[in-house]
Parts: C-alpha cells; structure tokens; sequence
C-alpha cells in the first residue's frame, strides 16, 4: 500500500452566527421605507456594519449620510441600529426631517440606564471602543456624567468624582472575557462599584462568541465574515484564537480568502457577525467545498428566536399607507 492516506477535511460551521434581531429590524426599516415611500430614503451612518448590506441598499435608493446636516431639509431620515445621541435627535427636529429610528432596542436599552444614572448623579463608566457610533450615541445622553473605558489597561487612568458612587455600563458588542477583567480591575480599584441592572452585552453577541469558542479549539483557521468596522465581527477574531484556533481571519467576502491560510489545514471554522447576511457564509462554505472541505457541520450551542416589532413611525406610516 502506498502511504498515503485521504485527509478529511472539514467545515465547521458555528450556530447562532450572522444576523441578529436588531440589524435584521433595522435592514427590514429601510427597505420597507423604499418601498413605501419610495427612494430616496436618507439613514444617518451606515444601518449596520456591514459592506454588502449598505451598498445593496444604495443601489434601491438609500443614500447614506454622516450627518443631519447633509440631509435635505423635510426629508425622511433613517437612525441606524447603533443609536444616536439626544443632540443628533435635536439636529434633525431642527431640520424638520421625518425620522424612523431604527435604533436596536438593546441598544436603547443601555441609553436609558445611562440617562437614570446621570439623573441620580452618578459617574458612570462606559466600557466601549471610542469613535464607534453606538458609544457616541450612549455617552451623548449624559456627557457630563459619563467617561468611556476602552480597555482593562484603561483602568489606571480613570478617575471619579466619589469613588462611592460610579457604575459600569457597555457597549453591547463587546469581548465578554474582556469587559469582565476590565469591570474586575475597575472593581479592585472602586470596591463599591455598582453593575448595570442587566447584561449591556447583548444575547447576539454572546451567543456567537460562546459558538465561535466551541468550536475554535478544532480548527486550523477560523474565518470570521464581517466587516472591518463591525465591532462583535472584529470580537470573533480575538475570541477564537484566544479559544485556541490556530489561525482566525477576517473578510468582508469569499473573495478575500488567501489560498495559503487553507494550505494544510484540516478544519476550517466559519462563523459571521451580527451584521452579515448569510448568502455571504454560503460564497464561503461553497469557496471551502471547492477546496476539498466538503464535510460541513454545524456546531450548535443556543437556538435564538427573538424578533423585534419595526420602528413606531415606519408601523404609523404602513399604516396609513395601507
Ligand atoms: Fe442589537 Fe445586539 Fe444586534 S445590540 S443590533 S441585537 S448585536
């Protein structure tokens, strides 16, 4: 016999991964605004982190802006799934535009605890990444009272007004090991630190990390879909190679794949971030199987069947449209 002997190669493919709740409300939001009241439809930023969502969603008419500034005056204004603060809310009033706030209700969630704990004066402590939309729009509901924290190196640098009085929030995609060590140096240093009143970290993101986590420990590489921008995309990366991948990559699509990250691997990982539509895991399963990775299996560790209603104003307007 010669000696050589066939390699399995294998897919694993991570469940939950790819869309959640809130992006899929906020995508649905400005297609069913297309289709109601024709194009164009205006969305502040991009709906959600996602490449290929934002450019399909241009070529049917949503034209995608920076600010309420470059919006014509009256016009109909998306709020994307990230959430904005009180004074972007102002700037469109200001202009008179008709706006749908498809902000993710998990995300409106965490305003709300900013805002009650601004009002009993509170320093709060936003873990989050500076710049990202959602933390702009978090920390604009109480400027004064809130700092952000990026990082557990961060903690020495910050400082409160009454160690006694401080509480931690977050910005729902983060690295959940992460935010963890990084409360845990905060509380080492402000014992009477208080928690938010739920997890800030939402189900989506946990779910997908804790599926990435399962299955990196078997993989040679690990293909995250996402873009560069979407935080909890970017979280899957880290997560997995902390979880013991060998190798763990991120791409927009398919077409980004190097050959050499596949040269000898025998288990290959796929998963996607809370933004990504799965016809984009499918080029990539489909790009793997072409490739010889024609045993693909899903590993499973949470079913999720949360859906959102759609924005108020957009339910009022399909209404009224018939
Ligand atoms: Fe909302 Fe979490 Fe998705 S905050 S938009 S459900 S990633």
């Amino acid at each position: 016999t010669s000696g050589t002997s066939t390699l399995t190669k294998r897919v694993l493919l991570a469940a939950p991964r790819g869309y959640c709740a809130g992006v899929d409300r906020a995508v649905v939001a400005v297609e069913k605004a297309l289709e109601t009241y024709g194009a164009p439809v205006y969305v502040r930023k991009e709906i959600v982190h996602n490449k290929y969502v934002v450019e399909t969603l241009s070529e049917r008419g949503a034209i995608f802006v920076n600010e309420t500034d470059e919006v014509p005056e009256g016009a109909r204004l998306v709020f994307s799934a990230h959430g904005v603060s009180p004074a972007v809310r102002e700037s469109a009033a200001a202009r008179s535009l008709d706006t749908i706030d498809a902000t993710c209700p998990l995300v409106t969630k965490v305003h709300k605890e900013a805002v009650r704990f601004a009002k009993d004066d509170y320093d709060i402590l936003l873990i989050g990444h500076t710049g990202h939309e959602e933390v702009e729009g978090t920390a604009g509901e109480a400027p004064e009272h809130v700092q952000v924290v990026n990082s557990p190196d961060e903690v020495d640098q910050v400082t409160v007004r009454d160690p006694e009085k401080v509480v931690w929030i977050s910005q729902t995609t983060l690295s959940v090991d992460e935010t963890m060590e990084t409360v845990r140096r905060l509380r080492e240093k402000f014992p009477s630190l208080q928690d938010p009143p739920s997890d800030d970290i939402c189900y989506a993101t946990q779910n997908r990390q804790v599926a990435v986590k399962k299955l990196a420990p078997e993989c040679d590489v690990v293909i995250v879909v996402g873009s560069a921008n979407s935080s909890n995309s970017v979280r899957l990366v880290e997560v997995a190679l902390q979880a013991g991948a060998r190798s763990a990559y991120r791409v927009d699509r398919s077409s980004e794949i190097d050959e050499a990250w596949l040269e000898g691997a025998a288990t290959v990982g796929v998963t996607s971030g809370a933004s990504v539509p799965e016809i984009l895991v499918r080029d990539v399963v489909d790009l793997l199987e072409g490739r010889g990775f024609d045993d693909v299996q899903e590993v499973r560790t949470a079913t999720e069947d949360l859906m959102f209603s759609l924005p108020r104003e957009l339910r009022a307007g399909l209404k009224a449209a018939g």
